[in-house]
């Protein structure tokens, strides 16, 4: 019994963060985005303000595939215990943040923030 109770005592916080079912891909991209790059470009960011509606969409593309890796590689993550930001980010999840990006730059006809 006693094991039992300490099971659902572990469990429970875990399923109340799990994302909603529902969760569309763009949410979902948008959640990576806040995950992995807002606690370092939000609002007032020493390394500067960065949503998908900063830049405008030849500027989103230029920067991932030129930039991205060359400025995160040695950018060390508190938040993912002190490791390079390319390497906390697996290329699966840049791949969703990029497309993010690029989808709702300032150019679009959806403009978004990472929320
Ligand atoms: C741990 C902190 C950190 C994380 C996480 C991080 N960055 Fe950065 N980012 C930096 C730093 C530091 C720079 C270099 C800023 C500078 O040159 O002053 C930078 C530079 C940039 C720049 C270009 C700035 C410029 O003027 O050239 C963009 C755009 C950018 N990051 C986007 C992102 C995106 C998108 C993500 C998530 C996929 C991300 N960053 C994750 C710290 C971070």
């Amino acid at each position: 019994m006693k094991k039992l109770l300490l099971g659902g005592a572990l469990l429970a916080p875990l399923v109340m963060t799990t994302p909603a079912l529902a969760e569309t891909s763009v949410e979902e991209a948008q959640r990576l985005y806040r995950e992995h790059c807002r606690h370092c470009h939000d609002d007032g960011s020493p390394h500067g303000e960065y949503t998908p509606m900063t830049l405008i969409q030849a500027q989103w593309e230029r920067y991932f595939d030129r930039k991205f890796e060359r400025e995160h590689r040695k950018v060390t993550d508190d938040k993912f215990g002190g490791v390079p930001v390319t390497e906390a980010i697996s290329p699966e999840i840049l791949e969703k943040i990029r497309q993010f990006a690029i989808d709702h730059a300032a150019d679009t006809d959806q403009p978004m923030t990472c929320g």
